[in-house]
């Protein structure tokens, strides 16, 4: 029991080194997202682009993003090493992914349901 106590700590440890830390913030999310360039592949709204695929919404979720932009390059994306972008903002930066609108169904959209 006890052990099982510990183990449930230490997961629980590890899933807030990013998504529970502290409190996420969008707007700070969006600032960084454009500060360190990651518009310039994925698109201003994290919509995709020519180079780089769609991040929002439904983003993966905030450790998928630190293990990927950690482990990136050398030749498609750029790596993003700790020191250039912490744990808290890649934190930051998936609430504002998370937080973008979802596009419309098509049913809702009259053009696409003409007979
Ligand atoms: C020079 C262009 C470029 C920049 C700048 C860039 N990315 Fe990427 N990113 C890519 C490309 C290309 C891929 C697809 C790589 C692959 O599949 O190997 C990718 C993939 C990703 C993925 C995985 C998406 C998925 O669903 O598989 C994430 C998450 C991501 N980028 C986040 C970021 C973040 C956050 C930043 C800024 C800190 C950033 N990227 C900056 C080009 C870029």
């Amino acid at each position: 029991m006890f052990k099982t106590v510990i183990h449930a700590c230490a997961a629980g440890a590890l899933l807030l080194s990013v998504s529970g830390a502290q409190a996420q913030d969008a707007a700070k999310g969006r600032e960084i997202y454009v500060a360190k360039g990651c518009y310039s592949c994925h698109g201003y709204n994290g919509q995709g682009g020519v180079t780089g695929p769609k991040l929002a919404p439904d983003p993966l979720a905030p450790d998928a993003i630190a293990a990927f932009v950690r482990n990136a390059g050398p030749t498609r994306m750029p790596q993003y090493v700790e020191k250039e972008l912490s744990n808290e903002e890649v934190g930051h930066i998936h609430a504002w992914l998370a937080s973008q609108p979802k596009p419309k169904n098509w049913k809702d959209i009259p053009l696409l349901n003409q007979e």
